[in-house]
């Protein structure tokens, strides 16, 4: 790490960062038409003002552990660690109401919508999980909802989109683009800019213009901060190795945060390697990307010499971005934080190796970490792992299934 690195990297563990431009060092920011300046600024101000307010953090807290069901349970992995030669240890985000890590953010954000006066709310989704969080906080906090989600993912997370629409939910499929969430989120933000005022953006990941990025690791913070302290008391030390998986990068923004400090512990992003190396073969930002802007914000991004961003392909519709968010970029290039690219096959091979061995069924995503960590434990001795199971895979059911049919199971 050379002096400069380590400057930025100490501003952001100090708190300093983003900057008051919404700069992490060299990427974030806000790249959006004026007609959203006002909207964003009236979030950022709302924001603010919550979280250094007690009684607000008093409100969030009892939702987190009446309806949320936090702290999540840190859980040691016998069988698994067996098999590894290793320690494992798991958070369960899977574990937490509407099953994935995606309900500490749309709970937040819509608490900080009432408070700001929003009429309604809307979001963008991939996966569904960050669809079906934030209906399901509208219904909590009483504030319509419409979801924008690629037709695509509509298909291949449908057990999701029946959730969304049981909770008072609108879904709109979104059949331009690619059809995934790059598409879904290019509609939510034309559907915002429409009308700023009323409306307030739930944004999924830690991605988009400022203040999102900072907002959404506010939120997900709550992981990482109570996976240090569970280790401690449960293990009485840290990790060797932290890993979770990266789409946009909300789950492993959060998880990271409670350990950016700690330099014993080494961290590690799994992003989705799709089925191949080739441009529009995989989704892997960080191993394949440059830097550019998309959804507001610059980071590092899949495009081609002319700025034209590529398309993706993942197994799992939550990985399938072709941007990450700008915190990411900068720990990557700080060289606190180092990304992989895993692959569709070796993601499936790790579901089955954690359903079968531990009885729990995770969702595509963070079978993606499983899969790295596994790959991380080999040639060293005895590492205590810490893996964030960021989510359930009973919404990938239709994926499995068509996958059993495939092997004739
Ligand atoms: C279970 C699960 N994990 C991970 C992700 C990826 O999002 P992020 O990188 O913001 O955590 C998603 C997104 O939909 C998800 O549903």
């Amino acid at each position: 790490m050379t002096a400069d690195t380590q400057g930025l990297l100490r501003a952001l563990i100090g708190g300093a960062l983003p900057n008051e431009h919404g700069f992490f060092g060299p990427f974030g920011g806000r790249f959006v038409p004026e007609t959203l300046v006002p909207a964003l600024d009236r979030f950022e101000a709302g924001a603010r003002d919550a979280l250094a307010d007690a009684a607000f953090h008093n409100e969030l807290r009892q939702h987190q552990e009446t309806w949320v069901g936090r702290p999540t349970p840190l859980m040691y992995a016998p069988r698994l660690s067996e098999a590894w030669k290793a320690q494992v240890w798991l958070k369960r985000e899977d574990l937490a109401h509407t099953g994935a890590h995606k309900i500490n953010n749309a709970l937040g954000q819509a608490l900080i919508a009432k408070r700001i006066g929003a009429e309604r709310i809307v979001a963008e989704t991939g996966a569904g999980q960050h669809g079906v969080a934030t209906a399901a906080a509208c219904a909590r906090v009483g504030l319509p909802c419409i979801v924008y989600m690629g037709a695509k993912d509509v298909e291949r997370q449908a057990p999701n989109v029946v959730r969304m629409r049981r909770m008072g939910a609108e879904v709109r499929p979104v059949t331009t683009g690619d059809a995934t969430l790059r598409s879904a989120v290019d509609e939510a933000i034309r559907h915002w800019v429409g009308d700023p005022q009323g409306t307030h953006y739930i944004l999924g990941s830690a991605v988009g213009p400022h203040p999102f990025p900072w907002v959404v690791r506010e939120f997900q913070k709550v992981i990482g901060i109570e996976s240090r302290r569970q280790m401690l008391e449960q293990v009485h030390g840290l990790p060797d190795l932290a890993v979770a998986c990266v789409g946009g990068g909300s789950n492993a923004i959060g998880f990271y945060h409670g350990f950016l400090g700690d330099s014993s512990v080494e961290m590690h992003g799994a992003e989705a390697g799709g089925v191949g190396a080739a441009v529009g073969q995989h989704a892997a930002t960080m191993s394949g990307g440059t830097p550019g802007v998309l959804h507001g914000s610059r980071s590092m991004l899949l495009q081609d010499e002319d700025g034209q961003v590529s398309d993706t392909q993942s197994v799992s519709a939550g990985l399938d971005y072709p941007a990450i968010g700008p915190e990411h970029a900068l720990l990557a290039h700080v060289g606190r934080v180092r990304y992989h690219a895993v692959r569709d096959g070796e993601a499936i091979a790790a579901l089955d190796e954690l359903s079968r061995l531990e009885g729990i069924l995770p969702a595509v995503e963070p079978a993606h970490a499983l899969a790295l960590a596994k790959r991380l434990c080999e040639g060293r001795d005895h590492p205590t792992v810490l893996v964030n199971v960021c989510g359930r895979g009973d919404k990938d059911m239709p994926i499995l299934t068509r996958l059993a049919e495939q092997e004739g199971r």
